[in-house]
């Protein structure tokens, strides 16, 4: 769905964000997040300089750290959304979650009480960085049996991915779809995370892309320039 610009000096420019962030801990006070509905705001001001009018609001679902219902992310979308109504910020808020992968999501998605976004029902989830989680394949099972698109969020951090990229065509193969953060692409060459999000790029993995802004700092990226452009065949 991303074009790709490699030029004769081996640049490449990274995919726009486009007009949706997908993954965003935009809502105030319920994860790590802003803690103020100001702080939200200013996360708002910050997408609308994007050029961003879409933003799917993804807070923590994690049982023991932050155990966020649906109706608490609904309830705290719908105070957000009024005062972006209020003072007339045209962004459009829909309510998502990033939810972890243990046996508490797994309970969820069975009581189909997960939120879920866009045309193929994605639901996004995270994993533990390091290794992959016993129970990884199990969540991605349920997810697609109840009839929604396993969206793995930030793809590009996961050591175990890095390490091993067979597993992402694995992951694929399974009905994974990718969401890398666009401030990755950023990331200079001595970092796996940047290396892993260009890669999953360069070879068609990238499904979405998201922010994963968590407080008001600017992003970098929509624009870049030639110094921020990351170099290819060196
Ligand atoms: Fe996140």
């Amino acid at each position: 769905m991303f074009s790709l610009f490699i030029r004769r000096d081996g640049l490449i420019d990274p995919p726009a964000i486009g007009n949706i962030d997908h993954h965003c801990h935009i809502l105030f006070g319920i994860d790590d997040g802003p803690s103020t509905i100001e702080g939200s705001i200013a996360i708002a001001r910050i997408l609308l300089d994007m050029e961003v009018s879409e933003v799917i609001a993804t807070p923590h679902v994690i049982s023991d750290i932050y155990p966020n219902t649906s109706k608490i992310i609904i309830d705290t979308a719908a105070k957000l959304i009024l005062e972006l109504n209020r003072i007339n910020l045209p962004l459009k808020l829909i309510c998502g979650a990033e939810y972890y992968t243990e046996q508490f999501f797994i309970n969820l998605i069975e009581k189909r009480d997960v939120l879920s976004f866009g045309d193929k029902n994605y639901v996004l989830f995270e994993s533990p960085v390091e290794n992959p989680p016993m129970l990884l394949e199990s969540v991605i099972y349920h997810l697609k049996s109840n009839g929604y698109t396993p969206l793995l969020a930030h793809a590009e951090r996961y050591h175990f991915l890095q390490r091993d990229f067979e597993m992402v065509k694995h992951l694929k193969s399974l009905g994974v779809h990718f969401q890398v953060n666009h401030p990755s692409f950023m990331l200079p060459k001595t970092s796996h995370t940047g290396e892993m999000a260009r890669k999953l790029y360069l070879k068609g993995y990238v499904d979405l892309l998201g922010t994963d802004m968590h407080k008001a700092t600017p992003v970098q990226q929509v624009q870049p320039s030639k110094k921020q452009r990351f170099r290819l065949f060196n």
